[in-house]
């Protein structure tokens, strides 16, 4: 028999509930160059030492496993802000040229660097960007983000779409209160760059720890806050989180990702792993392996393909949050990765 060949799929990596995971969230950085309010508290985050990392051939041999051994067709490089990862580009080459490079290259960015980076990112193979716009006003930036760096984001949109990246998405965490006054101006936005927007609910999943159910903008309200302005029409679905929608004048595309009252569970097919090569199987999961000990250790292609079969054979079937049980776990999102 013929040994394995590039892009070979040996063996699908399946969860014990059915689903089948082959997505890989790669965070490079727990770092940010913004304190969005729903994400981080203002001051007081303690960032990893550098040597904590994955190096860029350690992310790489994992991310050879996935997509050689298991199947996967997806990575998504995220943060912290991922970009503030140095060289990110040299990486993102490295990546592209897994397999037989049909898989899906993905970037999630806060986009304040997109300007100075998105050509060199599209040119080492990014397929996509998402990129977080959660207002388009100045001033509420400011509050929102403790940072005084719109035009930098909305440079870094219209430099993701004069790329060539498609689709760019635009992800809004809508919060009651902060900037559940902006939906329709934000979908007009979206509508009129050619950027999918995609109203995402707010997860206690903040470093803050400042999340409260009462502060969730439920997706149905958003869906027809929108529809009120603009007909919508029902997209299938997939295994994409977001609930997908097009505008019935054809301009476009519109989602509502309702993590916490229409959770997708059912249909996850990703697994993440940390900026120090932690690996979790659910945003929620209490536990965690340590994959970066496994490849320090020495370990090969079967110990890191071991690691990942274990780390999916704790999938569960759902989170809980509305439930009196749930916790939220130790690590917020810019730690885990997005
Ligand atoms: N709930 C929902 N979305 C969040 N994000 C960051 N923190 C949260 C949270 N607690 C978003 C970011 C980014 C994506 C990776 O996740 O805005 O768009
Ligand atoms: Fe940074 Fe993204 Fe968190 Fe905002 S949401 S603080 S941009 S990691």
């Amino acid at each position: 028999m013929a040994g394995p060949s590039l892009g070979r799929v040996d063996e699908p990596l399946v969860d014990p509930h059915g689903r089948t995971v082959r997505d890989l969230r790669i965070s490079v950085t727990d770092r940010c160059n913004l304190r969005c309010s729903y994400c981080m508290p203002e001051e007081g985050m303690r960032w990893l030492p550098r040597e904590d990392l994955l190096s860029f051939e350690e992310l790489e041999r994992v991310a050879r496993v996935c997509i050689e051994r298991f199947g996967f067709t997806g990575l998504r490089l995220t943060g912290g802000e991922p970009t503030l990862r140095a060289h990110l580009p040299v990486l993102v080459d490295r990546l592209a040229r897994l397999g037989d490079g049909s898989h899906d290259l993905a970037l999630t960015t806060n986009g304040t660097t997109l300007g100075l980076l998105v050509d060199d990112l599209a040119a080492a193979g990014l397929r996509r960007v998402t990129i977080s716009l959660d207002t388009l006003r100045p001033d509420r930036f400011v509050a929102l983000a403790r940072r005084d760096r719109l035009d930098q984001v909305l440079e870094g949109v219209d430099a993701a779409l004069a790329a060539g990246l498609r689709p760019v998405k635009l992800n809004v965490v809508v919060v009651r209160g902060v900037n559940d006054d902006e939906i329709i101006d934000l979908a007009r936005f979206g509508r009129e760059r050619g950027a999918t927007v995609r109203f995402i609910e707010w997860m206690p999943l903040d470093g803050g720890h400042t999340w409260g159910a009462d502060r969730v903008v439920p997706s149905a309200e958003v869906l027809a806050a929108i529809g009120a302005v603009w007909p919508l029409e029902a997209l299938p679905r997939g295994s994409a989180p977001a609930a997908r929608w097009r505008y019935a004048d054809g301009a476009g595309e519109v989602g509502v990702v309702g993590s916490v009252t229409e959770p997708f569970c059912s249909s996850c097919d990703r697994i993440r792993l940390s900026a120090e090569g932690m690996l979790r199987a659910c945003l929620f999961a209490h536990r965690e392996a340590d994959l970066r000990a496994v490849l320090r250790a020495g370990g090969g292609d079967d110990a890191v393909a071991d690691a990942l079969r274990a780390e999916v054979g704790t999938k569960w079937a759902g989170h809980a949050i509305g439930n009196v049980s749930f916790l939220q776990p130790d690590r917020a999102m810019s730690q885990i990765g997005g």
